[in-house]
């Protein structure tokens, strides 16, 4: 296989004297889809929120292609290729469809406050060519959405939120997607349908890599090549859907001790 796009090594997180990660290391190949599993509090979102530098780890090492990442603030993580949607909606629902992705774009209009004053028509230019790539984006997504851009995020259905923040997410061109449980809020039938629509996204953009972390087994079943089990932190099982699914200690974990 080929060089692992995001390594980390022994990564550790402690709040107080509870230690959410525990010496987790983890590998992620370039248009690979990892599922990352493990019971209610096992360190799933402890684990995005270190790699995309919201929470400084205690120890251990973190790498993105050539860039060491360990510790750096947010918005470089994410200037590096690293995007991630959250375990809860976070769009400013009073906001237009297009606020929301502009507040996530950041790293594609970085013109800086002199420029936007001074340099007025490359401005425009840049907003106006951003709406295009916008509502290209969301097109994918729903036609729906880039019809309505300028519509409140909060007057679009659950799954349509969703696939606003995964544009949102996707944007910035990353080269690792981190998706928190993007069921959460969804039914059955509207999860199978974001994912297959991050499924195919990522058809037409091979490289980009994936780390999912979701409670609904089947969808894990369904898009991820390779799967990775937490509990209190610890790496307990690492393999393929049926292997981790069979595996004693993961089902001791979900289960208890009746297995
Ligand atoms: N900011 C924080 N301060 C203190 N403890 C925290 C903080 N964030 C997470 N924890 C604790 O770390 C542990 C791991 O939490 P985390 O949110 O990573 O679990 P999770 O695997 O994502 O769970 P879930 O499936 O419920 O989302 C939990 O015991 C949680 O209470
Ligand atoms: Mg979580």
């Amino acid at each position: 296989m080929s060089q692992a796009i995001l390594s980390c090594r022994d990564v550790t997180m402690r709040f107080g004297g509870l230690v959410a990660l525990d010496s987790f290391s983890l590998d992620v190949h370039a248009g690979e889809v990892v599922g990352l599993l493990g019971p209610n509090g096992s360190g799933k979102t402890t684990f995005f929120n270190v790699i995309t530098g919201l929470y400084k780890p205690a120890g251990g090492s973190i790498r993105f292609g050539d860039a060491d990442l360990f510790g750096r603030p947010p918005a470089e993580i994410n200037h590096a290729g690293i995007a991630r949607s959250f375990q809860r909606c976070r769009l400013l629902l009073e906001l237009s469809v297009f606020d929301n992705l502009l507040l996530g774009a950041h790293n594609r209009l970085h013109n800086g406050l002199l420029r936007n004053l001074f340099a007025r028509k490359a401005t425009q230019r840049s907003i106006t060519s951003f709406i295009g790539t916008a509502r290209d984006l969301c097109a994918r997504f729903n036609p729906y959405i880039a019809d309505r851009l300028f519509e409140p995020a909060g007057s679009f259905n659950m799954i349509d939120r969703r696939r606003i923040e995964l544009c949102r997410a996707l944007l910035g061109e990353p080269r690792l997607l981190l998706l928190d449980e993007p069921s959460a809020g969804m039914t059955h039938e509207e999860t199978f349908s974001l994912m297959d629509d991050v499924t195919s996204f990522q058809r037409q953009r091979p490289d980009l890599s994936i780390i999912l972390i979701e409670h609904e087994m089947q969808v894990i079943e369904r898009v991820s090549q390779r799967c990775v089990v937490l509990n209190f932190g610890k790496k307990i099982c690492e393999g393929s859907y049926r292997e981790v699914t069979n595996d004693v200690q993961v089902r001791k974990a979900y289960l208890g001790d009746d297995v």
